[in-house]
């Protein structure tokens, strides 16, 4: 089997990467992907046409997802219309996982929706710790067949060289998931914030009390920063009961709007995130690669043609 990997704009170093760990694995080739904005705004899409009986692996992180989706979904079909045997993609952040149900009437269900667009221009999807909450399982949403990374062996990794004495902290019931599995991987304790979310700036959070741990250090783990208001809540507090944070880690750094300047205004000291969005001045990076390239290898080998 054959893989070309075709990444899109901002996904070439990720490309190279990968192609680098797979080779000696598999017969991997890097493909051209041009993506040129018309003035007007439309996009033009201009792909390597596939050999037939090559896979077509299209690499694209899905964060800033409205502007990206057009542009994917037209280089997938092209491929498709080109003839390639399949069309995977490799998404290490999946977009719209957060608006998993109708919170308010008239409300869209963004992750089903989105779910049905991926799905109908890709054979499968390979990405790294979906929001998956009132959602358990990919599968209950996606068609195409999907396969997951937990980057939580990586963060775990990270934590035990570089805190000693940590104490996870989740700064949310959502977060319970990956805190719990970070801290059992770096074998230290956790405990889970309340939070309540009252606008898409404007959090409130009530901390547990700590005085267990009167030695440990507060590590906070998310899946997501986006606006950071969840983790500056926390952080917030902490200082204040003089438990200062000695790290923030997350899988997926979004870093919208103004979000890194408020985590450090809020004393956040160090910020590390697995490498899934692009990298960003003055964040630590926790690479991914080496497990990516497994996963799509088994994933590209084992996914099924039957479309
Ligand atoms: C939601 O439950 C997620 O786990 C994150 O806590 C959330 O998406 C972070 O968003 P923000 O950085 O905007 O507070």
């Amino acid at each position: 089997m054959k893989l070309l990997l075709y990444p899109l704009p901002g996904n070439e170093a990720r490309a190279d990467v990968l192609a680098q760990a797979l080779r000696g694995r598999c017969e991997v080739q890097l493909a051209g992907c041009v993506v040129h904005r018309f003035p007007d705004g439309e996009t033009l899409v201009r792909v390597q046409p596939p050999e037939p009986d090559a896979q077509a692996v299209l690499l694209c992180s899905l964060d800033g997802a409205d502007a990206k989706t057009v542009p994917l979904l037209m280089a997938a079909a092209t491929l498709r219309e080109l003839g390639a045997a399949r069309v995977g993609l490799v998404a290490p952040y999946l977009a719209y996982m957060r608006q998993d149900r109708r919170f308010a009437p008239g409300q869209a269900v963004s992750a089903r929706l989105y779910a049905q667009l991926l799905s109908a221009q890709f054979d499968w999807l390979l990405t790294v710790d979906p929001h998956l909450h009132r959602i358990h399982d990919l599968a209950e949403i996606y068609t195409a067949r999907t396969a997951v990374l937990h980057a939580a062996p990586r963060l775990a990794d990270w934590i035990r060289d570089h805190v000693e004495r940590p104490l996870i902290v989740g700064p949310d019931g959502e977060s319970a998931q990956w805190a719990a599995d970070v801290a059992a991987r770096a074998g230290a304790p956790v405990v889970v914030v309340d939070k309540q979310r009252n606008g898409d700036r404007d959090v409130a959070s009530t901390i547990p009390d700590l005085s267990a741990w009167p030695d440990h250090r507060p590590v906070l783990l998310d899946d997501i920063i986006s606006s950071g208001r969840t983790l500056v809540a926390v952080l917030e507090h902490l200082r204040a009961a003089g438990r200062p944070a000695a790290a923030c880690v997350v899988v997926h750094g979004l870093f919208a709007g103004d979000a890194l300047a408020a985590l450090r205004a809020a004393g956040a000291p160090r910020i590390a995130c697995a490498d899934t969005t692009a990298a960003i001045d003055g964040v630590e990076r926790i690479a991914l690669d080496e497990d990516l390239a497994g996963a799509l290898l088994e994933l590209a080998h084992t996914a099924g043609d039957e479309r």
